[in-house]
């Protein structure tokens, strides 16, 4: 059997579910891959640093040069994660002609083009499973199982962190903060949580996976993204009133050759099976024009999960040496597709009014939607102070430019003291 050695860069979480994996089911990955992995080095930053896990210092290093310089490693795992470090650690690695795994989403959402035009020069292969949704296998999905379809839509759950925390806000009533460093302690959320909580994480996540279902290159910069840190208590109340859960949803769809892509907190009816996607967990539905609708579910985040994807990838590369597929080249014009901007969009909405309790305020409101076209469903009103009124709208599907003029004239009110709100809701019709 062939004996063959690996390097992984970075033993932090990720990292030490790989190592654990791959002892654990070192048999069943022998007989799978038809090979022996053998971990040769591993880089670290701190080689006498404390660690739980049972490893020999001889196989540590905290020199680059040491693995890119050993010809006898012919896969080198990426967890660092960051930005600039991981991108020329891959370079550095490919054209020493080593295959890569990666799981680092921001690397591959900048420069994925780049990263796969060098692995085709150097003839090595380039995986990149872990950086979408852990351990969800759903980089393999769309490239090979969904192969056979053109894929209509793409909405997703896929940002753990801001699922638990308004997973703890609407069932057990937490306010944002609190459920903020409930996750900060539980080491779901960095110290410094910005990521997570105002969306960039997703949008990354997003911009790979549109990139691959649509065949052409996505922009992160041109993903539509708001995040979570303006979600209250009261909105979660609110929405429950009127049958929906609010979730961080990432929402890719191609109608026309046109691209609708948007990353921001949603309604969604508390029947649909992803209102009761809760905690940590990740959940990303899919629809193919031949397959209908898909729905995957699991953990999108942590140390064994995502190292069960890495492992996938270094067997994938063992087994059968096939390329898997690549985001599109930057200047493909070919296959350029156009994205919408937020204003050509449409949904239903939520929105929340704070207006003083006098009499015509519920009408000039209303007078003011119905002239730009905007449609109401339902409405509910609750006195919270003497004087102060929330006011809540559901409308029907309406263009996004059509609600922002509506809220501009609204705005102007003399009885209207604040929009409190504006939340767009996903029926998945
Ligand atoms: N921080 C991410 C999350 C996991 O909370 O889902 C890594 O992408």
């Amino acid at each position: 059997m062939e004996k063959v050695k690996i390097a992984i860069l970075g033993f932090g979480n990720v990292g030490t579910g790989v190592w654990k994996i791959l002892q654990e089911n070192k048999k069943e990955i022998m007989k799978r891959s038809n090979c022996q992995i053998e971990v040769a080095k591993i880089l670290v930053n701190d080689i006498n640093k404390k660690r739980d896990i049972d490893i020999s210092k001889e196989i540590l290093t905290d020199n680059i040069d040491d693995i890119i310089n050993d010809e006898s490693i012919k896969i080198v795992v990426e967890l660092v994660g960051g930005r600039d470090e991981a991108k020329q650690y891959m370079i550095r690695a490919m054209k020493a002609k080593k295959h890569i795994v990666t799981a680092n989403k921001l690397v591959i959402a900048n420069w994925g083009e780049e990263l796969f035009k060098i692995a085709d020069e150097e003839n090595v292969l380039f995986y990149y499973e872990a950086s979408v949704a852990g351990g969800i296998p759903i980089i393999r999905e769309i490239n090979e199982s969904l192969t056979a379809n053109r894929i209509e839509q793409i909405i997703g759950i896929i940002n753990g962190t801001t699922n638990y925390i308004l997973s703890k806000m609407t069932l057990e009533g937490l306010s944002f903060e609190q459920a903020l460093k409930e996750a900060q302690e539980k080491g779901y959320a960095e110290a410094d949580p910005t990521s997570d909580v105002e969306g960039y994480d997703a949008v990354y996540k997003l911009a790979i996976m549109a990139s691959l279902s649509f065949g052409t290159k996505v922009d992160h910069d041109r993903i539509y993204r708001e995040g979570i840190s303006k979600i209250s208590a009261v909105d979660i109340e609110y929405a429950k009133k009127f049958g929906y859960t609010i979730k961080l949803l990432a929402i890719a769809k191609e109608e026309n050759n046109k691209l609708e892509l948007r990353v921001h907190p949603t309604l969604i009816p508390s029947s649909h099976p992803m209102a009761n996607v809760n905690d940590a967990f990740n959940a990303i539905l899919i629809k193919g024009n031949a397959v209908g609708e898909l729905m995957l579910y699991g953990q999108g985040a942590g140390d064994m999960p995502t190292g069960s994807a890495v492992v996938g990838d270094i067997i994938s590369i063992l087994r059968n040496n096939v390329k898997p597929s690549e985001l599109k080249a930057l200047n493909d014009d070919a296959d350029f597709k156009e994205v919408k901007k937020s204003e050509e969009n449409e949904s239903e909405f939520y929105i929340r009014l704070n207006v003083n309790d006098r009499a015509g305020v519920l009408g000039d409101t209303a007078k003011i939607f119905g002239g730009n076209n905007v449609s109401i469903t339902s409405i509910t009103q609750d006195v919270v102070h003497k004087e102060h009124v929330l006011l809540a709208f559901i409308t029907h599907k309406s263009a996004e430019k059509n609600i922002n003029n509506s809220l501009k004239k609204i705005k102007e009110l003399e009885n209207v003291n604040e929009i409190e709100s504006i939340i767009r809701i996903e029926s998945f019709n």
